[in-house]
């Protein structure tokens, strides 16, 4: 017995030179003192032994247990010191490196055109309200005067959410919305994301506006030019041209539409203006009493104007950009420039 207890020691300090982590050192550790272990196994024995031999043996294999946890906790204290000294050696921070450097973004085109838009009217006394973007029939069209069935809603490629509930087309229906919850007088502008099904290289499905709305009891159309021809000269430039072309919408009358004078030829002529000297920059008007009574105003009491213009069309002129789709590519060598 005392020969086959030198047996089993010496076949564990053999194993246990292989040993390097903690996972096999756990198996060591049971195939040799766990419940079914070689050790075990001799304790069990035991009771087979002569009164006389049993205490001498038991010594013996109490000295061996004990000699085998002590190797077995040496390793241990071994394995872990080493993990450490590792993780140590690969968490190192070298505080001598050269930072890495960040790279400050810009606002985009568009935001900062709009930016400048709200300025230019927050200036002149405009306050800015918002609405949703998805309207109901009501405000994106009746409310306008514009019902069903009426061509003008083909003008306008209408998302429809539902029968009653649409993406909207402009940023006319925040003018409702505003009328309906206050009285005159009224000076406020509404900019925003509107959406056409609509995509070429002037149009994308969603893009930008600014409406205007002024309502008081004595506003005329002279007020409205003078309004709009200050903001083009400050958008564009103090030797801006800027004429009002009849026009029609539903909601303004008498409507027109204000040109530029091309920003590329100068009034000459070419391909951006399309040859004829001007760019379409905006549609406004005096808001029709149709629209006064919709949101149940006295007509007889309270004129207004109206504007809406579209940002990334703006900004295609302000800068010379030739495709509207450049603006939503997220390519930052585009983006960078501004
Ligand atoms: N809502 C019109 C459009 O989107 C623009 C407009 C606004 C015209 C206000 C007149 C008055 O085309």
């Amino acid at each position: 017995m005392k020969e086959k207890l030198e047996e089993i020691k010496n076949q564990f300090l053999e194993e246990l030179k292989h040993i390097s982590d903690i996972n096999s050192l756990t198996v060591l550790k049971s195939k040799y003192l766990g419940k079914k272990g070689e050790i075990t196994n001799i304790l069990k024995g035991m009771k087979d032994l002569s009164p006389q031999q049993r205490p001498l043996m038991g010594k013996l294999v109490n000295e061996i247990k004990n000699d085998i946890e002590k190797h077995l906790n040496s390793k241990e204290n071994e394995i872990s010191e080493k993990e450490k000294r590792k993780i140590l050696e690969e968490e190192k921070i070298d505080v001598t490196l050269p930072p890495r450097g960040t790279s400050i973004g810009t606002l985009h085109p568009i935001t900062q055109v709009m930016n400048e838009i709200v300025e230019i009217f927050e200036r002149m006394g405009f306050e800015v309200v918002e609405g949703p973007e998805i309207e109901t029939d009501f405000y994106n069209f009746e409310a306008l005067n514009i019902p069903k069935n009426h061509p003008a809603r083909d003008m306008q490629d209408t998302f429809y959410i539902s029968d009653d509930l649409v993406l909207r087309t402009h940023t006319s229906p925040v003018q409702i919305r505003v009328m309906e919850k206050q009285e005159p007088p009224i000076q406020i502008i509404a900019p925003g994301k509107v959406y056409r099904c609509d995509s070429d290289i002037s149009h994308t499905p969603m893009f930008h506006q600014v409406e205007g709305l002024l309502v008081n009891e004595t506003v005329t159309f002279a007020d409205l030019k003078g309004v709009l021809t200050e903001f083009c000269t400050i958008m564009f430039g103090v030797d801006t041209k800027v004429r009002f072309r009849p026009s029609f919408f539903p909601f303004t009358e008498p409507s027109a539409e204000v040109d530029i004078g091309c920003v590329i030829c100068g009034t000459k002529g070419c391909r951006v203006c399309k040859d004829t000297g001007w760019l379409e920059i905006l549609g406004c008007g005096m808001v029709d009493p149709e629209v006064f009574k919709s949101v149940n105003y006295d007509t007889t009491k309270y004129r207004g104007f109206a504007f809406g213009m579209g940002v990334e069309r703006i900004t295609m002129l302000k800068f010379g950009i030739n495709d509207i789709r450049l603006f939503f590519e997220n390519d930052l060598r585009f983006l960078n420039q501004f």
